[in-house]
C-alpha cells in the first residue's frame, strides 16, 4: 500500500531551542488508525506540531502524498489535507455546537455548501444535531470531544491529528471516541492520534509508533507492537497483552 504520510528522521525544536525531536520517523498508510505512544516528554506532541507546520523542521522531510511539506506553514498544509485537534481541543466554548462546526470551514469559500456539510455532519453525530443551539463549553467532556473530532470533518480531510482525546474522559466514553477514529478512518480519512494509555490507545489502532527522548524506537501493526516484550517492559507494566 502507498505510504499517504511520511515523516523521514526529522530533527526539530522550539524556535532556536536544542532538538526536541531527533530521529522521529513514521510511516502513515490511508484509512488506518496510528497511535503514538511513549512516555511524558518523549516528544509526541511535538511531533505533531512539527507534521502540521508549527515548528520548523531542521533535519529530515515530512512528506505528504509525495510532496514535501517542509516550510510550510500551518494553514498551508491544513489546506493540503491534514488537520490537527491540539490536546486543549481548541473549541470555542462560547460558541454554540452549529457554531464551532461552521469555524471547522472556515477555508471553505462556498456558505451554501458549508451550509450543507454541517447539516451532513449533524445527521451523522446525531449528539452534535441535539445540541447545535448549545453552547460548546457547557457540554460533557465527552461531547466535546466528539465535537472537535466532527469538526475537522467539515473541509473532508485526508488525515487528522488528535492530541490525547481521551484526556480526562471516564473509560467508556474513552472507548466511544476510538469508536469514532475506527469509524471515521472506515470511511477514509485517516488518524493519527498520541495516546497516554498505551495498552488502550494500540488495543484500538493498526499501527503504533513508539516514541521516546525524541526519536522512534519502533514502529509496526500494533498488534506487533503490543506483542514485543521490550515494549510490554517499558510501556505497557509488562502486563501481557491478550
Ligand atoms: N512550547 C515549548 N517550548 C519549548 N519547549 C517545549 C515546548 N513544548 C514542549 N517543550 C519541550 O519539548 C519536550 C517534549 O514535549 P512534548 O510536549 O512534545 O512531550 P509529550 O511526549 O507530548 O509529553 P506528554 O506525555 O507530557 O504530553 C519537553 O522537554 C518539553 O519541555
Ligand atoms: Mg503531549
Amino acid at each position: 500500500m502507498t505510504d499517504l504520510l511520511q515523516v523521514t528522521n526529522i530533527t526539530a525544536g522550539y524556535g532556536d531551542g536544542p532538538a526536541i525531536l531527533d530521529g522521529a520517523h513514521l510511516t502513515v498508510e490511508p484509512g488506518k488508525v496510528h497511535c503514538i505512544i511513549g512516555p511524558n516528554g518523549a516528544g509526541k506532541s511535538t511531533l505533531l506540531k512539527a507534521i502540521c507546520g508549527m515548528l520548523t523542521i531542521r533535519q529530515g522531510d515530512v512528506i505528504f502524498k509525495g510532496e514535501r511539506l517542509n516550510g510550510l506553514r500551518p494553514d498551508q498544509i491544513l489546506r493540503k489535507g491534514i488537520c490537527f485537534v491540539p490536546q486543549e481541543r481548541a473549541l470555542f466554548p462560547k460558541m454554540t455546537v452549529r457554531e464551532n462546526l461552521r469555524m471547522g470551514g472556515f477555508t471553505l469559500d462556498d456558505s451554501h455548501e458549508l451550509d450543507r456539510r454541517v447539516g451532513e455532519i449533524m445527521e451523522r453525530f446525531p449528539i452534535l444535531k441535539e445540541r447545535a443551539d448549545q453552547f460548546a463549553g457547557t457540554m460533557s467532556g465527552g461531547q466535546q470531544q466528539t465535537l472537535a473530532m466532527a469538526r475537522t470533518l467539515i473541509i473532508k480531510p485526508d488525515i487528522i491529528m488528535l492530541d490525547e482525546p481521551s484526556l480526562g474522559l471516564a473509560p467508556k466514553i474513552v472507548q466511544e471516541m476510538f469508536d469514532i477514529m475506527k469509524m471515521i478512518s472506515d470511511e477514509g480519512v485517516t488518524v493519527l492520534l498520541v495516546e497516554q494509555n498505551a495498552l488502550m490507545g494500540l488495543r484500538n489502532s493498526d499501527f503504533g509508533v513508539v516514541l521516546d527522548l525524541g526519536r522512534t524506537l519502533f514502529e509496526g501493526p500494533a498488534p506487533e507492537v503490543l506483542a514485543d516484550p521490550r515494549i510490554q517492559e517499558l510501556y505497557l507494566g509488562g502486563k501481557k497483552a491478550a
